[in-house]
């Protein structure tokens, strides 16, 4: 059986340990924002405060290496660096609803009810029973969280018809939804895309627009069409995206790292919102 692993496992010591079903609970550290950051703050002598650091860890159980049906079951890169943008933007995004699509094992909506007070719709499509998982790594996590999160099936590929009426009440409730390493063949991108297309007429209908940030790491091949190197996922979405009536932004990398990984330069961040 053709395996793949993610790379973030061989690059950092997440402190692997068997778990008792043959899977694996990893220590994904972090460092809390401090109270003032960026602020440079000064005690009544005059001297600069020196604000001690405050870590935490989230404890997941995922797997190791898996058949590409069962990547969910791992956590990839762009979880992290969504992680990284959640605390950067916790003042901002900290009582909005947030959905996360495509969730893996819950790295990132984890990351997002430690400083949201309000709503996290954890989603993900059911394979491997992955469900199961994230509920229980957010259970394993209860002490860190401040919000509630509830985990619901989405699936990419189901018909509009057929998607549960827990899950559009709860696109409905949302204000921002992510996403983190979702589009790896062209025929997932294309259902992501239709999802975004969904969830974007919903929120006209509802009057609650949405924001949606997309976290991926762009994988290089080389094509012998292409006589290049290319990003074909990547270039496949931006292609399928070009003539939307949406606003594809970049956003720069320069927000703190707080999580333990690799912040290659191959990883991406875009922000999707509605024309208007
Ligand atoms: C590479 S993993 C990323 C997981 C997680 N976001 C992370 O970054 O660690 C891809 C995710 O897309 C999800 N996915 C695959 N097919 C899907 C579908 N039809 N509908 C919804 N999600 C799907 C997988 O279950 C998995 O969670």
């Amino acid at each position: 059986m053709y395996t793949v692993r993610s790379e973030i496992y061989s690059e950092t010591n997440y402190q692997p340990e068997s778990s008792e079903d043959g899977r694996i609970v990893s220590k994904f550290r972090f460092r809390y924002p401090p109270p003032g950051e960026g602020v440079a703050t000064v005690d009544t002598d005059g001297d600069l405060d020196v604000q001690r650091l405050r870590r935490g860890t989230i404890e997941l159980e995922h797997s190791g290496a898996t058949e590409i049906k069962l990547v969910g079951l791992q956590v990839w890169r762009g979880a992290l660096l969504l992680a990284d943008y959640l605390f950067s933007r916790r003042k901002e995004l900290g009582s909005k609803t947030i959905m996360e699509l495509g969730a893996g094992v819950g790295l990132s909506s984890i990351a997002a009810a430690i400083h949201n007070s309000g709503h996290v719709y954890c989603t993900d499509v059911n394979l491997g029973d992955i469900l199961t998982l994230i509920r229980s790594n957010v259970q394993r996590n209860a002490q860190l969280l401040q919000g509630q999160v509830s985990v619901i099936e989405y699936d990419f590929m189901a018909p509009k018809s057929q998607l549960s009426a827990e899950l559009l009440e709860a696109i409905d409730l949302s204000d921002v939804i992510m996403a983190a390493d979702v589009i790896y063949d062209d025929a997932l991108t294309d259902a992501f895309v239709a999802v975004i297309e969904h969830i974007f007429v919903r929120a006209k209908e509802s009057g609650r627009s949405k924001c949606i940030y997309m976290a991926l790491e762009k994988r290089y091949v080389f094509t012998l069409e292409d006589c290049d190197s290319v990003a074909p996922m990547y270039e496949h979405f931006l292609r399928q995206t070009a003539h939307k009536p949406w606003i594809v932004d970049h956003i720069p990398l320069d927000f703190p790292q707080y999580f333990e990984y690799e912040r290659c330069p191959q990883l991406i961040l875009m922000r999707i919102s509605q024309r208007l």
